[in-house]
Formats: C-alpha cells, sequence, structure tokens
C-alpha cells in the first residue's frame, strides 16, 4: 500500500494586487511530523499557514490532506486547529472550563465534554489541573494547557503561528523542550512557524526555509546546517563565512575553487555539479575553521613563515591554509569569536572553545594568526 502524506500542497500562490506572497510553493508533509516555516518576517509564512488553515483562498495550486483535496472546505470543517502567539487561556475560567470553550461554543453534550475534556489533559499529562486557573499553572503548563484547548475537537494537524516569539530567551528554551516531548506524547503533526533558526533548529524533524514567498530548501535541521543550497539559507541558518570564486578544476570528488582574492582552495564535491569556470561560493561555518597564532599550525608553519600576508596561499593539499590579523574579538562566555582579516580585507569568523581552565583570551586584536580548514569543512554552492 502506498503511504500518503498527510498534507500536500501544490503550486499554491497567492497574491495581493501586485505583490506575489507566495509563488507557486510546493510541500509534502507527513503524519506525526514536526515540520517547520522558517524564513524572515515578511517571507510568507503567515499565508501560507492561512491558507492551510482555510482563513484565506489561494489564486492557484491545490492542498490535499490524506490526498482530498480541502481547497473548498470551510476552515470549521478542517480538521485542524491553530495556535496563536501567548496562546491566549482566558484567565478568568479554570483549566477545565478553558479546554471546554471550544466544545460548548460547537453545541457539545454537557457528557461529552466532560469526557472530552478529560481525555486532553490526559493526553497533556495535567489530569490534576482541571480545577485551577491559568495563573496558578507555570509556563510550561499554560502551553500545554493551550494545546489540550487544540485538541478537543481531535484535529489531524496543528498550526502554530510564532507561539513563542514574545518570550524571553530562557522561557523560549524551556518551552521548546516541553514542545518537543509534547508533540512527541500526542504524535500529532504539528506545522510550526518561526523566523528564529535556532528555535526551527532545536524542534523540527524538517524545516521548510522561505525567501520572498518561495520554498529555498527543505531538509533535516542538520542536512540544511551542514548541506545549504545556496548563499540565502547559509546565511540564514546559523553563523556562515561566505567566499566567493570560480571552479578552476573539478577532478573526481575534489573541486579546486580559485576563492576571489584568496586563490585556489580544495574543496570536496557537493551533489551539484559545477562546470569549470562557473561562479560558487565556499560556505564555511566559523566553528570549521582552525585559528592559531602565525606559523603554529602545524603543516603549515615550514612554507608559511617565509611568505608575505599577500601571498599566504600554501601549496593545496587537503588543508587550506591562509594568514591574517584578529581585527576584533568577542568574548561570549563559552567561545570567543575572532574575526580575522584575510589579505585583500576579507573578514573571516572563526570561534575558539573557553573550554581550557584559565584560558579565555588565545588572541589580541592586532595578532597575526593562521587559519585553517580542510577539504570537507565547507560545502559549495552556487552563486
Ligand atoms: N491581507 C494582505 N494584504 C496585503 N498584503 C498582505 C496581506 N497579508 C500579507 N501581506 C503581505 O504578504 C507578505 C507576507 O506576509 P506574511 O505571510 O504575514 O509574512 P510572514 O508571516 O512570513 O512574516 C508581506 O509582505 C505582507 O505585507
Ligand atoms: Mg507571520
Amino acid at each position: 500500500m502506498e503511504i500518503l502524506d498527510l498534507l500536500e500542497i501544490v503550486d499554491v500562490s497567492r497574491r495581493f494586487d501586485a505583490f506575489l506572497a507566495l509563488d507557486r510553493v510546493s510541500l509534502q508533509i507527513e503524519a506525526g511530523e514536526f515540520f517547520t516555516l522558517l524564513g524572515p518576517s515578511g517571507c510568507g509564512k503567515t499565508t501560507l499557514l492561512r491558507l492551510i488553515a482555510g482563513f484565506d483562498q489561494a489564486d492557484g495550486g491545490d492542498i490535499l490532506l490524506d490526498g482530498k483535496s480541502i481547497i473548498a472546505t470551510p476552515p470549521e470543517y478542517r480538521p485542524l486547529h491553530t495556535i496563536f502567539q501567548n496562546y491566549a487561556l482566558f484567565p478568568h475560567m479554570t483549566v477545565a472550563e478553558n479546554i471546554a470553550f471550544p466544545l460548548r461554543m460547537a453545541g457539545c453534550a454537557k457528557k461529552e465534554i466532560q469526557s472530552r475534556v478529560g481525555e486532553a489533559l490526559e493526553n497533556v499529562r495535567l489530569p490534576d489541573k482541571a480545577g485551577k486557573y491559568p495563573d496558578s499553572l507555570s509556563g510550561g503548563q499554560k502551553q500545554r494547557i493551550a494545546i489540550a484547548r487544540a485538541l478537543v475537537n481531535r484535529p489531524r494537524l496543528l498550526l502554530l503561528d510564532e507561539p513563542l516569539s514574545a518570550l524571553d530567551a530562557k522561557l523560549s528554551e524551556q518551552m521548546q523542550l516541553e514542545l518537543i516531548n509534547l508533540q512527541k506524547d500526542i504524535g500529532i503533526t504539528f506545522i510550526y512557524v518561526t523566523h528564529d533558526q535556532s528555535e526551527a533548529l532545536a524542534l523540527s524533524h524538517r524545516i521548510a526555509v522561505m525567501d520572498h514567498g518561495r520554498i529555498a530548501q527543505v531538509d533535516a535541521p542538520s542536512r540544511l546546517y551542514g548541506y545549504p543550497n545556496s548563499r540565502f539559507v547559509a546565511d540564514f541558518i546559523g553563523k556562515c563565512n561566505v567566499l566567493a570564486g570560480h571552479v578552476r578544476e573539478q577532478q573526481g570528488d575534489c573541486v579546486t575553487v580559485e576563492l576571489d582574492g584568496l586563490g585556489p582552495v580544495h574543496v570536496c564535491r557537493s551533489e551539484t555539479n559545477f562546470g569549470v569556470g562557473s561562479r560558487c561560493a565556499l560556505t564555511l561555518r566559523p566553528e570549521k575553521i582552525r585559528i592559531g597564532r602565525f606559523s603554529s599550525i602545524p603543516g603549515a608553519s615550514d612554507t608559511m613563515t617565509s611568505m608575505s600576508v599577500a601571498d599566504t596561499v600554501s601549496p593545496l593539499g587537503d588543508e587550506s591554509h591562509f594568514t591574517g590579523y584578529v581585527h576584533d574579538l568577542l568574548y561570549l562566555g563559552d567561545v570567543t569569536v575572532y574575526n580575522v582579516t584575510l589579505s585583500n580585507g576579507i573578514l573571516l569568523e572563526t570561534l575558539l572553545a573557553n573550554s581550557a581552565s584559565g584560558r579565555t583570551n588565545f588572541f589580541e586584536v592586532g595578532d597575526r594568526v593562521e587559519v585553517a580548514w580542510s577539504c570537507d569543512a565547507g560545502h559549495l554552492v552556487l552563486d
């Protein structure tokens, strides 16, 4: 038997006058997934969520649930529920009354309401909170109650639009852990919207990165981080150095790239095929770059010491070496960020963990340093 995706979004577009808010978006979301729409403000996340919920109509394309189009189904008949920022529990109602609210609105019988409220509280593992008021609950418990309220109508899908965006960093992190556990417990498909890349990485099974109404990349968090398919995704997900250049040679799994202003480096080939001469960009995470005192990185020292900064490319091997100067540094407690100026003024962000006891300042501003990375440290994208 063929396994169907729970939700299929097929070529969906939405136009506001001349402005194309969604441009032929296609996505498949599987049952039980924690799926996130991630992108900068204004890229179309809420617009897409509203189309899924049925609050708004697409100008083209289709949305299928279990293989059947729901485009013509009014929102109240779609088996899904939307949760907005802050969860909005009614403070003057008990937990049970809060959860019962959508059922009372729908005119459910009293007995039915009672059993469904009990079931929802069991689902979020707070059966003893029925008589409590929201103010007496912790942030995580309030979140569970809001989700219990969303679950009473037994939706197939929960849509969440930036529910944590108003919280401070620490509380948000706690709530993220709660959300992960909750989604695992109840097993319902979550479609989660956020502009916060770290939140998306922490929560999601898969992420769709959006850019100007289009899907830039859909992948698991570690794939997005390690193998971004474009400069935009590399830049948007985590910190990333992006060095532009062109392909000089491709031999087996190794690509020789001539980096603008820096010279040739070896890069392991990605899935994409790069024609010789084509423009490309090397995306390089700060933590993948080694930084050492000038001439301190083994293998580089012998050849490096006699070279001037202007011609700092070492003979090509599995590692790329460059020299530069510490432009500035940022002490962040667990790590220190060193921005290193290479020849031609290119600024490279590197990271050093401050894990050795007593060591926090390895370098000062103006220190001459060497940076090095291995050929599989970076990832090549078209530019
Ligand atoms: N009802 C509307 N009328 C006109 N423009 C809209 C409307 N809704 C959204 N937009 C525009 O569409 C774009 C995407 O909006 P939205 O989906 O809310 O972005 P996001 O949720 O990613 O921040 C924005 O430029 C926004 O101004
Ligand atoms: Mg939005």
